[in-house]
């Protein structure tokens, strides 16, 4: 791509033109270093150091449709205190567009990227949104810049390929702009891989991949230092405006003090400046003086943040005179801190710390600076400079704006309009019902999305993991809950999908379709593309993703992310290889399943729906248990989703009588139809059917077939009472399954279709059934396969019985207990519906 001659000239004479830098800056030479005036028709210096390069110098690295370069004049900005000529002129993009840098020097590198909104001919710049996207990173999305104010962002990325691309976005019907662009190299030291990680205090490692934006850098107790005194042109901010009671504090400085030294913080750490100035108590030498000195940081929530302390002892005379605590939003950071200890025995040398940490539930970050027990004598607490940096989510973004704007609340009028919605659907359902309309059940799914009741959408997040979730049960459920909340902008979508191309449809439902997708770095994606959506469901919809993305487990299919941009309403997915259990019964075409592959798909599923059940403080049921609604990955392995379907039903109050069934026909529990009593036992009857769908590959409902055999559930339990149920059995598996596994398959089947909830097990119970089922299929259990089954399981898994008292314990006991620290979360009205009202 880079090989043709002139683009490797024009490098050269750019690297050139930046060459008087490296005058300026001893300690670092950027290797790669792209300076660019976006728009402007001349290069562009500023201060004596930096020479911008005119992007139409540049027009190799940059591929766009347009060419559309705008300027404004200084007369009509208001701001001129930080107003760098960079912003007097811009380059728009009406489609997307990209800047190619060719990286010399892989590693880390700033992204800076200038943004000031003027208008130019037709175009107001205040109102353009976009996106801006590296190969790896999402930096901005939704992006705008309203107020007329010069607006600077400063990414931190590691660039592990030969070029560096960046590409601009506009969102819907609207415009891209930049005024200028910075890709250069910084030295890899500059952020060890490792921090001290808060809320638990544990060692965090990673920090080498991920990629941060600057929010906040502050020279404590001294003024601003510009980016041209900086050695990696960064620009440090006064402290005092973030002070929380700027009386208690007081400033020194001593730059000339400040002595680097090995140990400590290096020159490219920060500039004598940052560390010769420092806040510090005003104590006014009241030796009993005992208070903090706080900061606050207003941040986005839903990510994590380094924060990175810069001390410099240039106030005490001598060694260990000064000891003091610092926290973290009330979380101790360090304690007794003694900087001249820290570096060798030495004062005055600079010395910084680093930690990860999450904000508050108000989305804050404190910092406090306060003395320490040590020495109550000369009580006193420093801090020199402060880095607060936002760090990329799982799926490498710094942007997830949906996770600010979280509505606390519900509108009382959605609320009703839910209700009234969902009575008419009742009824609706009823006389559907009463018709044998089972022909209509998938329109009736059509119309209520149609409705603008498309909330069918309860994403589960799984994540297969005990550490996702221990990582972030002890931080304030807040903001564990945010980390889950992925946005992505509508054009990573389209591209995945390769613009909702429809022969990439997988799947189609009431909701809408459903895509195959691949997100660049090459994950596979199904892609839930809602019908558009009313503006109420919205905030309900944002809700759901936040709260339901703390059910995670390795049996319910996980979600990565969603959209909501342009009115979208999208939900992805992780990529289900061999689709739903269902498609491998009957009807495709697919290879049939073996008797042990089937129970192994019966297990996952009962898995991931006990997890539902009682994983959480409260059960959550699903609803809409079928074979189509369990689906299997590339290993097979069962995972549920579509859970909570029909999640805005009307309200279920404390005796769980709901006004309308919900479900799909065939699998509908008939207790709950009769009553609306809304039970976990429900889903286990709707399981039991999925059971007999497995064990007999046929629809569980098939009007083409004689009377008595078009209700699959009906049909099987006549011959299992006469205990001849193997006649009816899937004939690719005869002769192939253990007479005693089947009996007891059978058997659990039959028990989940009783009648009556309470007489039905639960999806524990159900679960090791069906396992002891396997061990029969295997023949690993010894003994007189007639005895009573029942008492054999008694005999030869003597944890079962334990399991009675105490499902949580015996049974994925980690999952369990790490949920628990999240049931102090309050519920949203919408969710609560899925929540049965009293715990267990
Ligand atoms: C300083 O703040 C921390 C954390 O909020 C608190 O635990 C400590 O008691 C405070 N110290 C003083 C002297 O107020
Ligand atoms: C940031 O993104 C990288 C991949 O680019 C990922 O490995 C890392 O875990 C992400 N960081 C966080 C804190 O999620």
């Amino acid at each position: 791509m880079w090989n043709c001659r002139e683009d490797w000239l024009i490098i050269f004479i750019y690297v050139l033109s930046v060459f008087p830098l490296v005058c300026f800056s001893a300690n670092f030479v950027p290797i790669d270093n792209y300076l660019i005036d976006c728009g402007s028709h001349t290069n562009t210096s500023i201060g004596s150091n930096l020479n911008f390069t005119s992007d139409t110098f540049f027009k190799n690295f940059l591929s766009t449709q347009e060419d559309i370069l705008a300027n404004t004049t200084l007369k009509s900005i208001n701001s001129t205190t930080d107003f760098s000529p960079l912003y007097q002129t811009a380059r728009i993009f009406i489609s997307s567009s990209k800047y190619t840098f060719p990286i010399n020097k892989k590693g880390r590198h700033w992204i800076r990227l200038y943004f000031f909104p003027f208008s130019y001919q037709n175009y107001n710049l205040s109102a353009a949104n976009f996106a801006v996207t590296t190969e790896h990173n999402i930096l901005l999305s939704s992006f705008s810049v309203p107020k007329k104010n010069p607006v600077m962002k400063e990414y931190l990325v590691n660039v592990t390929l030969d070029t560096l691309v960046i590409t601009f976005t506009p969102s819907n019907n609207s415009t891209a702009f930049v005024n200028a662009i910075e890709v250069v190299s910084v030295p890899d030291d500059l952020i060890a891989d490792d921090a001290i990680a808060l809320n638990p205090r544990r060692e965090y490692t990673g920090l080498l991949t991920d990629a941060f934006e600057t929010v906040f850098r502050l020279n404590m107790g001294g003024p601003s230092v510009s980016s041209s005194v900086d050695p990696l042109h960064r620009t440090w901010v006064p402290d005092t405006s973030f002070l929380i009671q700027p009386n208690l504090a007081t400033n020194f400085s001593s730059i000339g003090a400040v002595k680097y030294a090995k140990g400590g913080a290096t020159e490219n750490i920060a500039p004598p400046s940052v560390y010769g100035t420092l806040t510090e108590m005003n104590s006014d030498g009241d030796p009993r003086s005992n208070f903090n000195v706080t900061w606050k940081f207003d941040v986005e929530p839903g990510f994590q943040y380094l924060v990175r302390l810069h001390f410099c002892d240039i106030v005490s005379k001598g060694l260990n005179e000064l000891y003091f605590n610092v926290y973290i939003t009330s979380l101790l950071a360090a304690k007794d801190l003694d900087i001249g200890e820290k570096t060798h025995n030495t004062l005055a040398t600079p010395y910084f710390m680093d930690f990860v940490t999450t904000p508050s539930v108000d989305n804050k970050i404190l910092v406090s600076i306060g003395p320490s027990d040590v020495n109550s004598d000369y009580p006193n607490a420093i801090l020199n400079g402060l880095e607060i940096m936002k760090m990329n989510n799982s799926i490498s973004s710094l942007s997830a704006s949906a996770a600010v704007s979280l509505p606390s609340s519900h509108g009382s009028k959605s609320k009703k309009v839910g209700v009234i919605v969902g009575v008419s659907l009742g009824i609706f359902c009823a006389l559907v019902a009463m018709v044998g309309g089972f022909f209509v059940l998938r329109k009736r799914r059509r119309q209520l999305a149609q409705q603008g009741d498309s909330k069918t959408w309860v994403p589960l997040s799984d994540g297969t993991s005990h550490t996702m979730g221990s990582k972030y049960s002890n931080a304030t459920t807040a903001s564990a809950a945010s980390n889950f909340g992925y946005r992505f902008p509508f054009a990573v979508v389209q591209e995945a999908t390769n613009n909702f191309d429809e022969s990439w449809v997988i799947g189609v439902g009431g909701f809408g379709k459903v895509y195959k997708g691949e997100l660049s770095d090459g994950t596979k994606v199904a892609c839930k593309r809602g019908n558009p959506r009313s503006h109420q469901g919205l905030a309900e919809f944002r809700t759901e993703i936040e709260m339901l993305s703390q059910f995670r487990h390795r049996h319910l299919v996980s979600l990565i992310g969603y959209c909501d941009e342009r009115n979208e309403m999208i939900l992805i997915y992780e990529y289900m290889e061999n689709g739903t259990v269902k498609s491998h019964l009957y009807g495709s075409g697919l290879p049939s399943l073996s008797w042990k592959e089937r129970l192994e798909i019966c297990i996952g599923a009962a898995r991931g729906l006990h997890y539902l059940h009682t994983g959480y403080a409260k059960a959550v049921i699903h609803r809409d248990v079928k074979s189509a609604n369990i689906l299997l990955d590339e290993n097979l392995m069962a995972k549920v989703a579509d859970f909570g379907l029909s999640k805005t039903g009307p309200e279920i109050d404390q005796t769980h009588v709901s006004t309308a069934v919900k479900g799909s026909f065939g699998y509908l529990d008939p207790e709950y139809f009769r009553r609306q009593q809304l039970t976990e036992k429900s889903d286990v009857y709707s399981f039991g059917v999925v059971l007999l769908e497995v064990l007999c590959a046929r629809p569980v409902i098939d009007p083409s077939l004689p009377r008595e055999r078009v209700n699959l559930a009906e049909w099987a339990m006549k011959w299992q009472k006469k205990g001849e149920l193997a006649r009816i059995v899937d004939p690719t598996l005869a002769g192939k399954i253990r007479p005693d596994s089947l009996r007891k398959f059978a058997e659990t089947a039959e028990k989940c279709l009783a009648d009556f909830g309470v007489d039905r097990p639960s999806m524990g119970d159900v679960l090791w059934n069906l396992e002891y089922a396997l061990q029969l299929q295997e023949a690993v259990v010894k003994g007189d396969p007639e005895e009573n089954s029942t008492n054999m399981i008694g005999e030869l898994c003597p944890q079962i019985n334990n399991f009675e008292q105490e499902p949580s314990v015996s049974v994925e006991q980690s999952e369990a207990s790490s949920l628990d620290d999240l049931s102090g979360v309050s519920m949203s009205k919408v969710f609560s519906q899925l929540v049965k009202s009293e715990g267990r």
